[in-house]
């Protein structure tokens, strides 16, 4: 059956490209008299898009089909960026369907015009890129921004990216990485939330939304990928790209849910894994794409693999040829191959041979073209390509503002001994010392799009530019990763000279990101060296960190009155970390991430099971380690500030709670210090007796609030059923009634308690 309506938008589909509109209409009216194929994804919601998709598929060759299926890179040299002459060919004969890496209004707008005046359809490109923490303004790092607990500005940077990105060609980005890890040795941890599934997923959440914002076809807005499906983050050993064996319940309770949650709030394209689950790779998953994605999660967008990762499924050992790795791929529903251009090679083949069917492959077209007419690239393939639009929104005077607060925002302050900060004023001159105190290149750590570093303001500016009553001498004392000494003593001269002492120490930018684990994550090269020998000379002396994992750093911990953990903040990184320093901004942030003392407790994690034989000190057969406590340095959540907040006891509305209620706790926090200062009041649960061993603590709330000095505020939170359910002993999702524990606090540890009873 067909409807008149769908006559008018097939003709709406032509419409955009005139010079086709001839032939494309006596395509497509031959077309509406032969059968209405079964809409696959016919929910109602994507209402005329979908009879749009449809009516253009059916005018589609096969070899079109499999070039809306294909994604290529742009490169760059010297001259700027370019596309390999093979690519354009493709373009011109509608055999790829996406470019990423291309970006630049003109740029963009030259590829897209190949598309939409060369090919016979005049099908538009798609522009990804990983718009991963800021486009051209750069945001501090996934983890730094998951350091601030704040989800309305982790929205909003995100929504700065999207508009950046959006007027300089671009469609779509490889974000929001949601990957959870207990490892920092592994050197993607960077670009995740940390540790936990609850705030990763409310940061997968924001984040979405932030890309995305309300409407897709919003020409200040990106799709957003969900990345990378599934485990990524518990990598064996840290190493990237290394297998993954998990048990399902871990799956589904620790690493899927940010998944979900991005999904829930509508995020359109979803990326593979590279690494294998349980002997399969994520690549070739029919578990994870097909009964997980869409079977038991309804996804409607479409999945993109990771780079090349098709043809790595030759190098996993389960396909013997490229053919055979297509056609794994297609049948776990993987739809548009990232650059392994094995799609392309290989899908004409596969439906000839009857391996794969051709409903398949227009399958995976309808969600691809689906995106495509969400993003309005039908309705005008260049909205997104606009010079002038570009010159406007590229790092705006309120775009660096936005960041440097968002900076100051991520900075977590681990320690601070006889309140040696904020910088007192009769410190007047203050020696600024170690390998990141000039440093502009590593503040943008790894993914740092189209950003600029020589734009960034590096710490030593930042201090200078804005406290100009101050003296900052400056020794680099050593590089970030060599063993040279020759410039300890001028920096023990410096630190002699001055009232007091900032040690700037930390990573390079490559050192974390992909491709970047470590297996020692002690401070690289002579840092600590540097930073035992300055200390030598007796001064006050504050650690700035600025890395892309969690570090082992006891000797600092064991000696330097304050550290300040500041990542890697993006642009801004000097104008923040100085604010913190000198007290312009009180800092906030809170660990999403545990720092272990040593890499012998890896993996580690605040919400682990109790075990049979839970610690005790005095009892040999109880679980510990020989060498090292199993605390960790910091805990998950842990974060100082330049105020104190008192916590009373908590009050619950109710001693009892039925499954079909919920309960409120509720929790009085006063600021008790000398002045204004943010905390993140974190509330945990722990289900006493289940059908399965229970983690000790499991984050469940969380609240950001202001305070000022002498004022208290009640925190309220809800509990109902959602937060004591988990995969019990059947693996079916739900409650279990009986006791549970309810703690809150400022960190994972030191806490609040109440009990309550669960019952039917
Ligand atoms: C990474 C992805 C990224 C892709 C495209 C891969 O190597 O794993 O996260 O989106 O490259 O740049």
């Amino acid at each position: 059956m067909f409807y008149k309506g769908e006559i008018i938008q097939i003709i709406e589909v032509e419409s955009y490209n005139m010079k086709k509109q001839s032939l494309l209409l006596i395509v497509t009216l031959t077309i509406l008299f032969s059968a209405c194929g079964d809409n696959v994804y016919n929910t109602g919601k994507y209402d005329g898009i979908d009879q749009k998709v449809d009516s253009l598929l059916s005018l589609m060759t096969l070899e079109e089909k499999i070039g809306q299926l294909t994604l290529y890179t742009s490169d760059m040299d010297q001259t700027g960026a370019f596309l390999r002459p093979e690519y354009i060919e493709d373009i011109k004969t509608g055999s790829v369907g996406a470019l990423f890496n291309a970006y630049g209004a003109e740029f963009t707008r030259e590829l897209q015009e190949m598309a939409v005046n060369e090919t016979r359809l005049g099908i538009p490109l798609l522009f990804g890129y990983d718009v991963i923490h800021g486009h051209r303004t750069i945001f501090p790092v996934p983890l730094a921004e998951a350091s601030s607990w704040d989800m309305d500005m982790i929205k909003l940077t995100a929504e700065i990216a999207a508009r950046e990105a959006a007027s300089e060609g671009l469609h779509w980005t490889f974000a929001p990485m949601v990957d959870i890890s207990k490892d920092p040795r592994w050197g993607r941890v960077v670009e995740g939330s940390g540790e936990d599934a609850f705030l990763g997923s409310k940061i997968a959440a924001a984040r979405v939304h932030g890309f995305q914002g309300d409407d897709l076809s919003d020409e200040y807005t990106l799709a957003a990928t969900v990345k990378h499906f599934a485990a990524y983050g518990a990598a064996q050993a840290g190493r990237d790209y290394h297998s993954v064996d998990m048990s399902d319940r871990e799956l589904r309770e620790v690493h899927l849910p940010p998944f979900k949650a991005a999904i829930e709030a509508g995020a359109v394209s979803i990326m593979t894994a590279f690494n294998d689950l349980n002997g399969i790779p994520a690549t070739a998953s029919t578990y994870l794409f097909q009964d997980i994605l869409r079977d038991e999660w309804n996804f409607e967008g479409f999945v993109v693999t990771d780079y090349t990762a098709i043809m790595e499924l030759l190098y996993h050992g389960v396909a013997k040829d490229a053919h055979h790795a297509s056609k794994l791929a297609m049948d776990a529903g993987i739809d548009m191959s990232m650059q392994d251009g094995f799609y392309q090679k290989t899908l004409v083949d596969l439906v000839e041979d009857g391996r794969v069917s051709e409903s398949q492959i227009d399958r995976a077209v309808k969600y691809v073209l689906r995106v495509k007419f969400q993003l309005g690239l039908f309705d005008d393939p260049f909205r997104y390509s606009s010079v002038e639009r570009q010159e406007v929104e590229i790092m705006k005077p309120e775009n660096l503002a936005i960041a440097r607060d968002m900076a100051r925002k991520s900075i977590v302050l681990l320690k601070n001994d006889d309140q040696v900060l904020p910088i007192k004023e009769n410190i007047k001159t203050i020696a600024v010392i170690g390998p990141m105190a000039d440093n502009q290149r590593d503040l943008l750590g790894s993914w740092s799009a189209a950003g600029d570093w020589s734009q960034s303001v590096s710490l030593l500016d930042g201090l200078r530019n804005n406290n100009p009553d101050v003296t900052f001498i400056y020794a680099e004392g050593t590089g970030i990763d060599d063993e040279s000494r020759s410039g300890f003593n001028e920096a023990v001269a410096a630190a002699r000279q001055a009232d007091m002492v900032i040690l700037a120490l930390g990573e390079a930018y490559w050192m974390s990101g992909e491709a970047a684990s470590r297996s020692d994550i002690n401070l690289p090269g002579a840092q600590e060296e540097l930073a035992k020998e300055v200390y030598s000379a007796g001064k006050p002396t504050v650690a700035v960190l600025m890395n892309g994992r969690p570090l082992t750093i006891n000797w600092l911990d064991d000696n330097i009155p304050a550290i300040l953990e500041t990542w890697f903040l993006g642009t801004t990184a000097g104008d923040a970390i100085s604010d913190v320093l000198f007290g312009e901004y009180n800092p906030s942030g809170k660990l999403p991430m545990t720092f272990p003392r040593n890499v012998g407790q890896i993996p580690i994690h605040y919400n682990m099971r109790n075990t049979g034989r839970p610690f005790d000190a005095d009892s040999k057969y109880t679980t510990k380690y020989l060498d090292v406590p199993n605390e960790p340095l910091y805990v998950f959540g842990h974060g100082l500030s330049y105020t104190e907040f008192d916590y009373s006891p908590i009050s619950l509305s109710s001693k009892t709670m039925q499954v079909s209620d919920s309960l409120e706790v509720s929790i009085t926090v006063r600021n008790i210090g000398e002045v204004a200062g943010e905390e993140v009041v974190q509330l945990y649960l722990r289900d006493k007796v289940a059908s399965v061993s229970r983690p000790v603590r499991e984050l469940k709330g969380f609240q950001k609030i202001h305070l000022n000095p002498g004022e208290s505020t009640e925190v309220v939170f809800t509990i109902t059923n959602e937060e004591l359910s988990f995969y019990r002993i059947d693996m079916s999702y739900g409650s279990e009634p009986g006791e549970f524990s309810v703690f809150i606090g400022g960190n994972s540890r030191d806490t609040q308690t109440a009990e309550f009873e669960l019952i039917e």
